[in-house]
């Protein structure tokens, strides 16, 4: 009988055990993050607030442009009611406090503090609005980070040249000491810059807002003095402010992948000199160990320059002080990184016309079996993320990042299986980038909490974790599937391993 109650009892453990040992396999084939690593969502003023013209907020080139050019924008729209989130700080914490996040990258509105973009003239309104998000977020432990400039430069500078004009540099350290003067006790994490390359270049050398189409020329002039201006408010943070306040400063880059096309010498040198072109640019002023432009994109546009007849090279040259005020000048690098492109050399012959392209001289391409999103740019490709990841650490001594935007944009509805797998499997790209590469990444933010306003594709590209009915009269959030994928992310910061794991309720 003994016998029979030990075999019973042996048999019983041996059962458990397996069970036990299965879950366990289970749990710990899951991708996990580390506890320290962050889940975040990331939004920008002008793209969700509305209240465009409200309690004494001025113009931005975003608000001239898209009155005065309707016709720039695919479905006629523009944000001056956006997701009205000027008027929805609680209803959208709220959001946030359900998708478990840890962090809400957000950015300040030039023209709501300082409506004509000068410092003697400050806007309280704009000072309560953000007051009253930090408070919400304070009350939830959510940790804001901070952009000082997405995009959208008050209207009264554009009229002196924008960020043509070297004087914008000094304008934009009045604006930033505005801001770490009345929300560093709050702020502790800021970007000054979100994306130059994007604004430079679609800006300045393109056709978005200010529209000054002027590729070659007025978006090198715009890269140099951001590049000046970036500098110079980290030298005044880490000279006047460390010490006093604490905190991080860092600027937001984007970063698509770019890979060979071919195994030949040449297309892997293309796709160099492209990375140099779109992400070095910016990059290696701040992160290289000698600063100041590529060397590639330095000789590449001088001599083309010469060849055009310029006295000057169209990029123009920092002094040395510049070199060493801009090289180092972070705490942190925040990466935006979407999707991949193939590069192949090019064979342009330089015409008269300055030209960004030209003076790069590779073809840009994606493949069609690539799946398709939304967005005619982005393709879906996540391998590139590990691969963006880590030419950042060997080219840049692997500095401290933070992954300030990655997303994706399908069509309205609420089952967005696409935009899950999308996540799911960038973010296993860059658990790979982290836990076998050994890049240093320190946290991840969704782009973004809620649809918006997509620049010149207006409404038409929809990137939210949670839908809004823009025919709604109170602009309804829905969370879609995606919502409750990422909350699962988040709040155990592992990656689902199926679907039954995150079609919960939040
Ligand atoms: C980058 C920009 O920072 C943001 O404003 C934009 O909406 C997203 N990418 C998606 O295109």
């Amino acid at each position: 009988m003994m016998n029979f109650i030990y075999l019973h009892c042996f048999i019983l453990f041996v059962l458990l055990h397996g069970v036990i040992s299965d879950h366990r396999n289970v749990l710990d084939s899951r991708v996990c993050f580390d506890d320290k690593f962050s889940f975040g969502v990331a939004t920008a003023s002008y793209q969700i607030e509305g209240a465009w013209n409200v309690s004494g907020k001025g113009e931005s080139i975003w608000d001239r442009y898209t009155h005065a050019h309707p016709d720039m924008v695919v479905d006629r729209s523009n944000a001056d009611v956006a997701d009205g989130s000027y008027y929805k700080v609680k209803e959208d914490v709220a959001l946030m406090v359900k998708l478990g996040i840890g962090f809400y990258r957000f950015s300040i509105a030039w023209s709501r503090i300082l409506p004509i973009g000068l410092s003697n003239y400050v806007n309280e309104d704009g000072i309560r609005y953000y007051k009253e998000l930090l408070a919400e977020l304070r009350r939830n432990h959510i940790t804001p980070v901070a952009t000082m400039y997405h995009f959208d430069l008050p209207q009264n500078l554009q009229e002196l040249g924008g960020w043509t004009n070297p004087i914008m540099a000094d304008y934009f350290v009045d604006y930033a000491r505005v801001l770490l003067d009345t929300f560093g006790d709050e702020i502790k994490i800021w970007l000054t810059f979100n994306e130059p390359y994007t604004f430079c270049e679609d800006g300045y050398g393109g056709i978005e807002a200010p529209g000054a189409n002027s590729s070659g020329f007025e978006d090198y002039l715009c890269g140099h003095n951001v590049l000046r201006a970036h500098g110079m408010v980290y030298r005044m943070f880490d000279k006047e402010y460390r010490k006093k306040i604490g905190g991080h400063m860092g600027i937001t880059l984007d970063f698509s992948w770019l890979e060979p096309a071919t195994t030949s010498v040449e297309d892997q040198q293309a796709a160099e000199t492209a990375r140099q072109f779109y992400f070095g640019w910016f990059a290696h002023p701040i992160f290289s160990k000698y600063g100041d432009y590529p060397p590639v994109m330095r000789s590449m546009i001088d001599a083309n320059s010469k060849r055009q007849g310029f006295y000057h090279s169209r990029l123009p040259y920092f002094t040395s002080k510049e070199v060493e005020m801009i090289r180092g000048a972070y705490d942190f690098l925040g990466l935006n990184h979407y999707t991949t492109y193939l590069v192949k050399h090019g064979s342009r012959r330089i015409s008269l016309q300055p030209s960004f392209i030209d003076d790069m001289n590779v073809i840009k391409f994606q493949r069609d079996e690539w799946p398709k999103t939304n967005s005619s740019w982005l393709k879906v490709v996540p391998w590139g993320f590990r691969k963006a990841l880590n030419w950042v650490r060997v080219n840049y001594r692997n500095p401290k990042t933070l992954i300030t935007e990655n997303g994706v944009a399908f069509e309205r509805g609420l089952h967005d299986t696409k935009r899950v797998n999308y996540i799911d499997s960038y973010l296993r790209s860059l658990h790979a980038a982290i836990h076998q590469d050994g890049c240093y990444v320190i946290g991840y933010a969704y782009w973004s909490l809620l649809d918006n306003f997509e620049w010149t594709r207006g409404f038409s590209e929809r990137f939210g974790l949670h839908e809004v009915d823009y025919q709604s009269p109170n602009l309804t959030r829905t969370p879609r599937l995606s919502a409750k994928y990422f909350t699962s992310v988040a709040k155990t910061g592992c990656l689902p391993n199926s679907y039954a794991d995150y079609t919960y309720d939040i």
